[in-house]
């Protein structure tokens, strides 16, 4: 009996202590413990021992059954630990690896662009105006000098609803909703950002893009004030040592007109591929407001004069990054968004 005790003790323990897991040690519980477990079974047959050697036997198994229960509960335990122990490794945070790359995105180099024009000429005292996207023929052209036959006014050059409703091709009717609210008071003195429309489409010239209009509307606004506003503006916007050149142009609205080059960015006035070999870059149509414009915002020409300019904000963003083709502007390309942060 002692002998198979001694047995049992050695491959119980050896049992135990290969067990992989909790339900392993469950069923070496049951097979050595359990009612018809093998310790249970000796002890079953102690009966059949001398009495004599009983009491011996009976202390040895109690001993064994007490050894077991202990040895049972420490595998459960170094599962336990083991278990943890591989959990903490497998969630173990490096703290010096790189965070997970978060885009933010950013803005888009036009909108940069319009924060930038917008920021200029508020420092110069201008506010910002706006007027509607879809407009009427009497805002988009009639009042601006426009009569029914000119060519602006082809259906091919613009979007039309009705005759009458035209989705706008130029900020400069914001022009004449600005002084029919404002007048007669004095000054005014407005930018006005906004998307046009026209049907336009190639490199340089895209169906929907954006002007700056400007106005300054008083007494005694000269050319030379207009040439001294935008020259200032050119230098903030791209170096202090920036000249503009006006040459002589025709808008109805104007009188007399101007188109505004500055000297190229990208040669310096040398002559490239991108100013043409002219050393010189278009980016606005501008001059004095007509007298009969004045007249129909309610203002008086013989009291008043101002100047306009409508600036192409595409031509500006394409200048100010040396961008070559205007439609990457509009085709969503990340890695060409991507660079404006
Ligand atoms: C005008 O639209 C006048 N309203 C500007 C003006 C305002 C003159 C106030 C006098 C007083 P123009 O059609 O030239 O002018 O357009 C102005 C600028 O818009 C151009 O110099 C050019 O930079 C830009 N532009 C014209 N068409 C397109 C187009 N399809 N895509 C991108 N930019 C364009
Ligand atoms: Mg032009």
């Amino acid at each position: 009996m002692l002998h198979k005790l001694a047995e049992l003790e050695e491959s119980a323990a050896r049992a135990i202590e290969g067990a992989k897991n909790s339900k392993e040690l469950g069923e070496l519980r049951v097979r050595y413990l359990g009612k018809k477990g093998a310790l249970t079974a000796l002890l079953r047959r102690m009966g059949e021992l001398p009495p004599e050697q009983r009491p011996r036997a009976g202390k040895r198994a109690n001993a064994l059954r007490s050894k077991l229960e202990r040895l049972l509960e420490q595998g459960e335990e170094r599962l336990r630990e083991a278990a943890a122990a591989s959990r903490v490794e497998e969630e173990r945070i490096d703290v010096t690896l790189p965070g997970a790359p978060f885009n933010p995105g950013q803005k888009h180099p036009l909108t940069l662009v319009l924060e930038e024009i917008t920021a200029i000429f508020t420092g110069l005292g201008f506010q910002v105006a706006r007027g509607p996207e879809i407009e009427s023929d009497y805002y988009n052209f009639e009042a601006l000098n426009l009569p029914p036959d000119h060519p602006a006014r082809d259906m091919h050059d613009s979007f039309y609803f009705t005759d009458q409703i035209l989705l706008r091709t130029h900020t400069s009717p914001v022009q004449i909703r600005t002084m029919e609210l404002k007048a007669p008071a004095l000054p005014v003195r407005i930018i006005a950002p906004g998307k046009v429309y026209r049907r336009d489409d190639d490199a340089t010239h895209s169906p929907m893009f954006h002007q700056v209009e400007g106005l300054a509307v008083d007494r005694g606004v000269t050319f030379a004030d207009l040439k001294g506003t935008l020259l200032a503006f050119v230098q903030e916007m791209f170096d202090r040592g920036q000249s503009i050149r006006l040459r002589p142009s025709f808008f109805p609205f104007t009188e007399p007109s101007a188109e505004v080059d500055i000297a190229c960015i990208i040669c310096r006035g040398k002559g490239c591929r991108v100013c043409g070999h002219s050393g010189w870059l278009e980016i606005l149509g501008c001059g004095m407001v007509h007298p009969r414009v004045l007249e129909v915002s309610g203002y008086d020409p013989e009291d008043v004069t101002g100047f306009a300019f409508g600036m192409g904000v595409e031509r500006i963003a394409m200048l100010k990054y040396g961008i070559d083709d205007l439609r990457l502007l509009f085709s969503n390309d990340l890695r060409f968004l991507r660079q404006f942060r």
